[in-house]
């Protein structure tokens, strides 16, 4: 189908029953301006998301399921009346200025500290610490052993994938992504060298991917799958205690095959989050998996991680993905479909107001026109 439309990231594309004014969708970016406490959206994040509706299709920064699913200081949740009240706002802000928006649905799973749990531990798949750190109110702490998740804890944090996702539509989101990628807890379950379990969770392909698919089954049951996306990370190795050996390899072909039986809304791969090596330009990596997997999946992919205007315009002409995703160039250039249309020069991203700074470095970036 993606075939008899037109290729250029400019034009509209139709995403399942979603149409999207261009093929430029803006990449989940955490931004920590929302009210720590109830982890409520602030009306910033209004101001935020309006000024990036020039995208085809924006997807919110990771938001939280449920209190046990953090990570971080001031980010936002989905799963209080409170939390779907402020969403509501920045959706219809977004609708108005002729945008999409999905909801980054997101557990952290051992990403976390016992400081952001109310003094718990974090839980994973199995009691590995990720040797990686978490950020508290009190700066960077080192990550702690985890909590070896319980089945039932398992089921309660599926239930909470539902939940957070039908309040997402609730609160007029378009659909749903399942944040499934970087090393958070969908991404310890697949990999074997984060997921040592010896139940129907642990062990096998299959079984390191039950999780996900009890995920998705849940979610698509509940808000419809052609409103459901989800992010791989497929090239994450060696971070955060992810290594992509041959058995965490087969079980993304599993996974990625398998994913043929949802009708899906996308599936969003991104590049790995370490540094590409010497002379690997910072999307090559991410676009030699993208080719493989095109062959294997049958719906639509978004490819992200280091595109600029001219790749991004090469990967959708060759039919290599059918959307391009873009994170930093969006913090700093709120108006980057337009300076891409009209070749304008972008402005620089700065990355000491990434996660903190309230409005400067969140909405006071200009616009060209
Ligand atoms: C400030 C910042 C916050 C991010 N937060 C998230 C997040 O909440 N969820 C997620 O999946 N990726 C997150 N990412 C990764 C981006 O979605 C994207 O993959 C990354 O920036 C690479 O794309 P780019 O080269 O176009 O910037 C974040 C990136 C940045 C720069």
């Amino acid at each position: 189908m993606q075939n008899q439309q037109s290729k250029s990231l400019f034009e509209p594309f139709r995403m399942g029953d979603i149409e999207l004014q261009n093929r430029i969708v803006m990449a989940p970016m955490t931004r920590s301006r929302a009210e720590h406490k109830a982890h409520l959206p602030t009306a910033i994040m209004q101001t935020y998301y309006g000024q990036r509706a020039g995208a085809g299709l924006i997807i919110s920064e990771g938001v939280i399921i449920s209190g046990m699913a953090n990570g971080y200081i001031n980010v936002p949740g989905i799963y209080s009346e409170e939390q779907v009240a402020a969403w509501k706002k920045i959706t219809q802000k977004v609708h108005d200025h002729g945008s999409k928006i999905f909801a980054q649905i997101w557990h952290v799973g051992r990403i976390s500290h016992p400081d952001l749990l109310g003094g718990r531990l974090p839980l994973a798949p199995s009691a590995i610490n990720p040797d990686f750190y978490a950020y508290t109110f009190e700066g960077q702490k080192d990550t702690v052993t985890p909590k070896e998740m319980t089945v039932q804890e398992i089921k309660v944090t599926v239930a909470d994938f539902k939940k957070a996702a039908i309040n997402a539509i609730n609160a007029g989101f378009d659909g749903v992504e399942v944040h499934g990628a970087n090393t958070y807890l969908i991404h310890q379950f697949i990999a074997a060298s984060a997921n040592q379990r010896a139940d129907e969770y642990g062990g096998s392909a299959e079984n390191r991917a039950r999780f996900l698919f009890e995920v998705l089954d849940e979610v698509t049951a509940s808000i419809g799958s052609g409103k459901v996306g989800i992010r791989l990370s497929p090239d994450d190795n060696n971070f955060a205690g992810i290594m992509l050996d041959e058995d965490t390899r087969a079980t993304y072909d599993y996974i990625i095959g398998r994913l043929n039986d949802y009708r899906l809304a996308y599936v969003h791969l991104t590049g790995a989050l370490m540094t590409p090596a010497e002379g690997e330009g910072p999307y090559e990596k991410i676009l030699t998996t993208v080719k493989k997997y095109r062959k294997v999946y049958r719906g639509n992919i978004i490819i992200n991680k280091g595109f600029d205007k001219q790749t991004g315009e090469q990967v959708i002409r060759d039919g290599i993905a059918d959307l391009v995703a873009y994170g930093a160039p969006f913090i700093a250039n709120p108006d980057l479909v337009e300076r891409f249309r009209h070749n304008l020069p972008l402005a620089t991203p700065d990355p000491d107001t990434f996660y903190q700074g309230g409005e400067k470095g969140y909405i006071d970036y200009l616009t060209i026109q």
